[in-house]
């Protein structure tokens, strides 16, 4: 009997298209010059109170923020947090994000009240799709991406996320992530392209290029194009033991040459944000490390986009809270993740502003970055979401893009073992399926799926997309053979060969923190049933879905 080991990675769930085509037209901008983004934006500063100019410094998420909330405060962005859709469910309807979208840019660009009305920027972290919308294309996590070798697909998978994110009518995505996740202990490493700083280095190139577009191009960054963001600054995959949030300690050059190795090639391509990491370095948290934030990343590395911290990231710097930290802002994050706290933050940065301990030349210099990049991004030419040619959901996961996410599971496919050629299968053979993730949505898709942790959800709320089983049943029929579904791997009669698919359950950040790699000992239940198959006389392919290497 022969057990073949299939290692394979927590994938996706393709998916189907529905709904109708939003219709509209939007004028990309004439290319513009630095110089001219950078007037324009000075004309806009030069016209907004103080009270618009820490809005803008602000954002907020949308299950805590109404539209009415951003024409009041003026708030620069919005973004949805990994638990957040509109309507305030996993269930939104694409177009759904199409209308939410539209309140925000009426609110935020209404000047009744005499204000300079400057469009809020929604940001979403689409980091394996646009996974949190229904139907949209979902592609393998970063991990298994790095095992495919293949800069271009990552080009082509940036260039279907820009697309499908446009569709719902938003602007920017918190990605690519570009930590070099040294210990798997941790539990964002499947967020991580590689531990090899050049791999992660040739990637942020490929997968900023597909979703921004190339610098100097009269799309960068606009029409099909998104802002992007580089994440997250910095050593966020060195910390010690892999805690997340923890501290990466040593020579800072040495952490720089290998957790900033991709920054380079991201500054290089033009990204228009980078995201502080709630991690610290020797000690010091990244949203309160001027020579980080300033010296190195402005300074040394040229960033002239603007800074966006992490969810309350400014809450870590030692005397902040969630609600009060100029902190932040003075050491170099330009704009606040606020997503329950921004009233807080708003009230705080006022009353430091009026006892005149706000330093207003640096609230300017953050207004500013934040305004180019708006104006770069084409944002404030754009039009209302749902009248630009690009919002159109129908587009979501359509077999072109679902073909690049096929391409990217085939090809980050790991296979460890394939004695006697048992795969690929011959024609008509009787197929047992087996193991617990032999018909999940969920365990094939992850974390970051549908919401933050991807866990919760029955294959029945993901509205298209199928799992493995339902997969295999279908390619198995085309080829004269068939397939049955048996999680727990009993049978009547012996099937002609058995594929057990098991693995991690999903998970995101902390939660995925371990504090060892043994995934099942010898007496765990996925190894006990395939040793009962090889006692049958069943040829058994196990597929491990991980978003790690483990000990099996
Ligand atoms: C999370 C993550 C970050 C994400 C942000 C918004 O806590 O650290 O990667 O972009 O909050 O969801």
């Amino acid at each position: 009997m022969r057990v073949m080991k299939l290692v394979t990675t927590l994938m996706l769930g393709a998916a189907l298209t529905s709904c109708m085509p939003e219709q509209g037209t939007s004028d990309a901008p004439a290319t513009q010059t630095a110089d001219s983004v950078a007037d324009r934006a000075l004309a806009l500063l030069n016209q907004m109170t103080l009270e618009e100019k820490i809005g803008q410094v602000i954002q907020a998420d949308i299950s805590a923020v109404t539209p009415e909330d951003l024409r009041t405060y003026n708030l620069g962005s919005v973004l949805n947090g990994g638990n957040s859709a509109p309507g305030g469910g996993k269930v939104a309807e694409p177009e759904e994000w199409i209308e939410l979208a539209d309140a925000f840019w009426d609110a935020s660009t209404d000047t009744s009240d005499g204000g300079v009305g400057i469009p809020a920027i929604w940001g979403t972290d689409a980091v394996h799709g646009h996974n949190n919308v229904q139907t949209a294309t979902i592609f393998p996590h970063n991990s298994a991406l790095g095992a495919t070798h293949n800069p271009d697909l990552m080009r082509q998978i940036g260039d279907v996320t820009a697309l499908e994110i446009r569709a719902t009518g938003l602007d920017w995505t918190f990605a690519p992530t570009l930590a070099v996740a040294r210990d798997d202990r941790w539990g964002r490493a499947y967020e991580s392209y590689s531990e090899n700083p050049e791999l992660v280095a040739e990637y942020a190139a490929a997968i900023i290029e597909g979703l921004q577009g190339l610098p100097g191009d009269p799309d960068f960054l606009i029409g099909e194009n998104v802002m992007a963001t580089a994440k997250h600054f910095v050593a966020d995959g060195g910390t010690q033991y892999g805690i997340d949030k923890g501290d990466t300690v040593g020579d800072l050059q040495d952490i720089l040459d290998i957790h900033a190795a991709g920054y380079g090639p991201a500054i290089e391509l033009g990204i228009q944000s980078v995201m502080a990491s709630f991690s610290s370095v020797n000690g010091e948290k990244m949203h309160g490390s001027e020579h980080l934030l300033q010296d190195v990343l402005r300074d040394q590395y040229g960033f002239e986009g603007f800074v966006v911290g992490d969810w309350n990231g400014h809450a870590e710097v030692p005397g902040c809270t969630a609600t009060d930290c100029v902190a932040s802002l003075d050491a170099g994050v330009d704009m606040y993740m606020a997503p329950d706290s921004w009233r807080g933050v708003y009230d705080s940065l006022l009353a430091a502003a009026e006892a005149g301990e706000l330093d207003l030349e640096r609230l300017d210099e953050a207004v500013l970055r934040i305004l180019e990049a708006k104006i770069r991004s084409g944002l404030l030419d754009a039009g209302r979401p749902s009248d630009r040619a690009t919002s159109d959901v129908s587009i979501l996961g359509n077999d072109e893009h679902r073909a690049v996410a096929r391409q990217a599971v085939r090809e980050s496919l790991v296979l460890l073992r394939n004695d006697d050629s048992l795969l690929p299968l011959a024609p008509g053979l009787n197929v047992m399926v087996a193991g617990s993730g032999a018909d999940s949505m969920q365990q094939q898709t992850g974390g970051w799926t549908l919401n933050w942790q991807g866990t919760g959800n029955s294959n029945e709320e993901f509205l298209t997309g199928e799992t493995i089983f339902s997969g295999l049943s279908t390619a198995m029929s085309e080829i004269g053979g068939d397939a049955f579904l048996s999680e727990d791997g009993s049978y009547d009669s012996r099937p002609d060969v058995a594929i057990v698919v098991f693995g991690e359950q999903p998970y995101a950040e902390y939660l995925g923190d371990r504090t060892d790699l043994v995934f099942e000992f010898d007496d765990g239940e996925n190894l006990q049933l395939i040793r009962e198959l090889k006692a049958d006389g069943v040829p058994v392919v196990s597929v491990f879905l991980t978003g790690r290497p483990l000990w099996v």
